[in-house]
């Protein structure tokens, strides 16, 4: 029996939903505990592509159970959205797909006020993928959210739906209460299969010696309180997510993956120390096909930033990294590595907390040798080129975990795993 949690430790689109694939072979549950539709997990199987949003990557296996904890953000039209274009792939959710009734919603006013928010010249910009996120979260935390339970409960349903219009107009417009009530209505009889005390599943599965699989959406650099403040996500993407976003103790779990690219890539606004703004930068991103999942925009690409890295790694209390996309530095003749970051003359490998502080920090790089050879078939790790074993070896002396699983495409195959 095990459980396993896999957290990407970068600003997202780590490979997550590809490892969690190779990792969720002998799963009996996957679970999702923070985001929601904001995450955009692809899988290549056998040359087909499946994209999850909401609904965790375990769903590929028939007999995986899929959970969506308390911590997440539950748009209950998108979901219905993806779970039909899943199914039209052959996928199936009928008794193994569970949400939890404590996870706040996200309705279409949260959508609407991310989109002002993001197209207010006048503040910030984050960069949002615009799915209502932020604003479904502060609204759970203002403590005027619905929840997911709330769908099933029809004075709940219609008095919740009023506080909030109350909290966000000062008043209750009847036509959208209506509206608002009735859509909703038609989108609950449709997930009412899906609700479920989440928690107690858990603990009878772990109590029952079954392994559990924790799945992470973003990454920890967008952690809510951990990140690179204000550009994150409005979750906690961090390890400790997973215990007030699941309700199964993290003391309890066995095995923490965190998931690097072999480069850093970031989407949406916020500092990004190692970042390449020439055709290095333009020739990662091709190699990758580093376009967004959710919104199809280009990430932004840069060299591994090893000082980042670290941080993460502390943070999550690792024990083991899940290295992918290695197959993409192919054919550099130097790659570079940042060990430290210099700061108003100061050298320093320690992560800072604000982002001007992070703005002004310049890479000092490490050069590596690169290599030329296509390494997507190679499947045992001494195959690999030497300069290829020399820079996964580099990166676990700079992080300080072990690289235990290297991905050279993908596919569930091209994965190279260490002992
Ligand atoms: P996630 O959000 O962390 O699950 O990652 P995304 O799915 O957003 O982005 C990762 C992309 O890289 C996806 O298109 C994957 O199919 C792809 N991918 C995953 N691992 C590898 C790999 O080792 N090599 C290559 N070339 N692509 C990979
Ligand atoms: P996965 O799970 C990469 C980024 C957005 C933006 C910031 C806030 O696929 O790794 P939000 O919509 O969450 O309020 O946006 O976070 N972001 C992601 N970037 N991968 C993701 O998910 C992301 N989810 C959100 O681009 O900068
Ligand atoms: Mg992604």
């Amino acid at each position: 029996m095990s459980t396993t949690a896999v957290l990407g430790c970068m600003w997202g689109d780590e490979g997550k939903a590809k490892i969690t694939d190779v990792l969720a072979s002998d799963a009996h549950a996957v679970v999702r505990f923070q985001g929601g539709a904001n995450a955009g997990h692809t899988i290549w199987l056998e040359g087909a592509k499946f994209v999850f949003n909401t609904v965790p990557s375990g769903l590929l296996y028939p007999d995986v159970i899929c959970i969506l904890g308390a911590g997440m953000v539950i748009d209950p039209f998108q979901l219905l959205q993806e779970m039909n274009t899943l199914r039209d792939q052959g996928l199936q959710f009928e008794g193994r797909f569970f949400i939890s009734p404590r996870a706040p919603l996200v309705l279409p006013l949260h959508k609407t006020i991310d989109a002002g928010h993001e197209n207010d010249a006048n503040r910030v910009k984050i960069g949002t993928t615009k799915r209502g996120i932020g604003p479904a979260y502060a609204d759970r935390t203002s403590r005027v959210n619905l929840l997911f339970g709330d769908l099933f409960d029809e004075e709940a349903l219609r008095a919740g739906i009023a506080n909030l219009h109350r909290h966000h107009y000062g008043e209750v417009r009847p036509i959208e209460l209506e509206e608002t009530s009735a859509l909703l209505r038609e989108a609950a009889a449709r997930l009412e299969p899906c609700l479920a005390p989440t928690i107690y599943m858990m603990h009878e599965m772990y109590s029952a010696g079954k392994n559990i699989l924790f799945e992470g959406a973003q990454g920890s650099l967008l952690d809510v309180g951990l990140g690179t403040y204000p550009f994150v996500t409005s979750s906690h993407t961090t390890m400790g997510g997973i215990a007030t976003g699941s309700g199964f103790p993290t003391r309890r779990i066995d095995r923490i993956v965190g998931v690097y690219k072999s480069y850093f890539t970031r989407v949406g606004e916020g500092p990004f120390v190692t970042e390449l703004h020439d055709e290095t930068g333009q020739r990662i991103r091709d190699r990758g096909h580093e376009y967004g999942t959710v919104s199809g925009r280009p990430r932004r690409c840069g060299w591994f930033d090893a000082v980042a890295a670290r941080y993460t790694a502390l943070i999550n209390g690792l024990d083991e990294i899940a290295f992918t996309l290695l197959d993409v530095l192919s054919g550099f003749d130097t790659l570079k590595v940042c060990t430290a970051y210099r700061i108003d003359g100061e050298q320093t490998g320690r992560f800072p907390a604000g982002a001007s502080a992070l703005n002004r920090a310049e890479p000092v790089f490490e050069d590596m040798p690169g290599w030329q050879e296509d390494i997507t078939g190679i499947t045992r790790f001494d195959d690999l080129p030497q300069a290829a074993q020399q820079y996964v070896q580099a990166i676990e002396r700079l992080v300080g975990v072990p690289v235990s699983i290297v991905s050279v495409g993908p596919d569930r195959n091209q994965t190279i795993f260490r002992s």
